[in-house]
């Protein structure tokens, strides 16, 4: 499917977007209105753009349906200050009941059954059940349009941050599985940043991987290694030299079973090492592929 943003209504393009551009954090950005009533509202367009100085942009769009503004961007264009929230799983009902079009004037704190906390140096509230609460000042709003569906970058400058301890692991780093992150998808859909969703990839940038073009070709063409497995490989600083008779018990199985058809042995050496990479055990990996005598050869040109 090929589509140009011109050909298809706003609200189809929109909803493209949404889906796949996600999943999206959630900023949950508390405001003062003029008489200093609090509001409070999600929004996905949004991340961090730099840490010095602490830079966050957020955009509060014009509505599709009828190109009115939202009251946060009004809020924020007056007061130039907020605190953006995040989200976690538990606050996700509440947090979705702060997003209905409550006129103006309505104290969305009690609305959504969220706690105001004084800030140390903004004036709007911070919400308690948030694990982070970011206080911001406003440097500056760029409108990119004036039709339904314009945003309204707000590029904000973090000014404190307070953070729950409660979410800090032994080494004071935030747990993803303590914070338990929710993220917006397309439609109704969210994201839990949590539990089995969360896996680790190691850094790419503390060695200086050799590559998915410097494995060995039969490695690199394998029908059973999957472009995850090659990234691991390719991840390597280096081609391992495999110089020891493995002592691995399925190894030495297979070497022996398939010894004289040189197909099936790749293609369960291949199989073999693909378990292994699921498993992150890259080196292993390496001894069982490099166990083909075809691509030990290669290796060792
Ligand atoms: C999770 C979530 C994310 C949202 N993200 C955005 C967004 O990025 N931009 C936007 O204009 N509206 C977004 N909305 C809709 C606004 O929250 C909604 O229009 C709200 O009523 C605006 O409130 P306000 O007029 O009090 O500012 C989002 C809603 C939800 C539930």
């Amino acid at each position: 499917m090929r589509i140009l943003p011109g050909d298809i209504k706003t609200s189809q393009l929109h909803a493209y977007l949404l889906g796949a551009v996600s999943p999206r954090p959630i900023c949950f950005a508390s405001t003062l209105d003029e008489d200093g009533t609090p509001n409070l509202s999600p929004f996905s367009f949004f991340n961090i753009f730099g840490a010095k100085p602490p830079i966050l942009i957020f955009s509060p769009a014009r509505r599709v349906r009828d190109n009115t503004t939202k009251h946060t961007l009004e809020n924020v264009m007056r007061s130039k200050e907020l605190v953006i929230n995040v989200v976690s799983y538990a606050m996700v009902q509440q947090m979705s009941l702060s997003s209905c079009e409550y006129p103006a004037g309505t104290n969305e704190f009690l609305k959504a059954g969220f706690t105001p906390v004084e800030s140390s140096i903004v004036k709007p509230f911070r919400v308690a059940e948030s694990p982070a609460q970011l206080e911001c000042r406003v440097l500056q709003v760029i409108e990119t349009g004036t039709e339904g569906g314009a945003g309204n970058l707000v590029i904000c400058e973090l000014v404190c941050l307070h953070l729950n301890e409660a979410v800090l692991n032994e080494a004071g780093q935030i747990d993803p599985h303590k914070i338990d992150l929710v993220a917006r998808m397309g439609g109704d859909f969210y994201c839990r940043a949590s539990g089995d969703a969360v896996f680790t990839v190691p850094k790419p940038n503390t060695t200086l991987g050799i590559g998915i073009d410097a494995l060995p070709k039969a490695i690199r063409t394998s029908r059973i290694l999957t472009g995850n497995h090659l990234g691991l490989l390719g991840n390597s600083s280096a081609l391992p030299i495999v110089e020891t008779i493995t002592n691995d018990e399925r190894l030495v199985e297979l070497l022996r079973e398939y010894d004289t058809h040189p197909e099936a042995l790749r293609h369960a050496l291949h199989q073999y090492a693909a378990e292994l990479l699921d498993k992150g055990d890259v080196e292993k990996a390496w001894e069982v592929l490099l166990s083909d005598s075809d691509e030990g050869k290669e290796l060792m040109g």
